[in-house]
């Protein structure tokens, strides 16, 4: 695809000037110049949404306020911080990342795109974020808005779900970035996409790109960005049985290779379909208990992931006598404000153990 240097500095033009003139988005990080702050909002804005990750970005900067503070930080202490904001390896990596600087940078942060990018949870989207908003570079940023703006502005047809396409997007990004302000122009593509080229219903009537753009020219904003394949969703059942004894509770901390990493649950039944009182009853019977006293049904949750939706059945059981499981401990309620937890168990967390 040829993109004229005359085609992308109209884009690119008319684009910064709708940031510096239109551009109304506020918020705490726009601006900032300091690498290690653009580089946490940008680990916390990589799967959620701003106004989510608005109150942690603050937090974060308040408890620890250089790369040097958050580096020295007790592991469960910052995975407790993170709380909420789901998809706990970017914490993990985060802390990686922070540490190698700490030890490896002599805690500066590196200014040079290809170091930043090597670092532990860094793909090219926040290298060029970090590479232009801090050190100026000429790295254009690339993510879901910028296909879907772009795709629309000069009609591609390819699709962004291929390896080809995506390298064909990659390039057209680069073509159509403001050399000389690459920050203004990354922020200015991020807040337009998030608020005029927005996936349904975009703003075209008052779109100052509207002019040049394929997609309004033609009606066919719908129709952009293409995709080849469905998101293909895996459903999950879990039953968490809150396990109970003289005051304590057993929790297991999660390994890696799945969601929540680090994080601790109740005892996990995942099954392929409901799971029931009986099936949990069945299940505990493997450590030669008699269960005698009653399995509580507390509720059923559901909640939706980007690939995966999960059923949640919980169950709270109180027992006589602790269950020799392995692969967890029982601990008091008390220390369970020390621990994170995936969000999706803080309802029943607080509803039947904090009380
Ligand atoms: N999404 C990801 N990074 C962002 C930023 N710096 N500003 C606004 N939205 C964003």
């Amino acid at each position: 695809m040829e993109i004229t240097t005359v085609a992308a500095k109209r884009f690119s033009e008319k684009l910064l000037e709708w940031h510096h003139q239109h551009n109304t988005r506020s918020l705490p990080w726009k601006g900032v110049k300091d690498p290690y702050k653009i580089w946490l909002s940008e680990v916390i804005l990589q799967q959620t949404r701003a106004m989510q990750g608005l109150p942690y970005y603050v937090l974060f900067i308040e408890k620890w306020p250089d790369i040097n503070a958050l580096a020295a930080a007790p592991h469960e202490e910052v995975f407790r911080a993170w709380q909420g904001l789901g998809y706990y390896s970017r914490c993990k990596n985060m802390l990686v990342t922070a540490r190698i600087i700490a030890t490896q940078y002599g805690g500066v942060f590196p200014a040079q795109y290809a170091h930043i990018l090597a670092l532990k949870g860094i793909g090219a989207y926040t290298a060029s974020a970090i590479a232009s908003f801090a050190f100026g570079l000429p790295h254009a940023v690339v993510d879901g808005n910028v296909y879907r703006i772009l795709s629309r502005y000069l009609g591609i047809p390819d699709s962004i779900d291929t390896t080809q396409g995506k390298k064909l997007f990659a390039t057209v990004a680069t073509a159509m970035l403001h050399q000389e302000d690459s920050a203004a122009y990354n922020q200015a593509i991020m807040d337009f996409g998030a608020t005029v080229c927005i996936p349904a219903k975009p703003g075209c009537s008052s779109c100052p790109l509207q002019e040049g753009c394929y997609a309004f020219r033609n009606n066919v904003t719908n129709s952009f960005p293409v995709r080849s394949k469905k998101l293909t969703i895996k459903t999950r059942h879990f039953g968490y049985v809150i396990l109970e004894c003289n005051g304590e509770i057993w929790l297991h901390k999660r390994e890696a290779g799945d969601i929540w990493e680090n994080l601790h649950e109740p005892y996990l039944i995942e099954h392929t379909g409901p799971v029931d009182a009986e099936f949990v009853k069945n299940e505990l019977a493997q450590y030669q208990y008699a269960l005698n006293g009653h399995i509580q049904h507390i509720s059923t949750e559901k909640q939706r992931l980007t690939h995966q939706h999960i059923h949640f059945y919980f169950f709270h059981v109180r027992l006589t006598q602790k269950l020799p499981i392995a692969h967890g401990n029982w601990l008091s309620k008390k220390q369970l404000g020390k621990l994170a937890f995936p969000k999706s168990l803080f309802k029943v967390f607080d509803l039947h153990l904090l009380r």
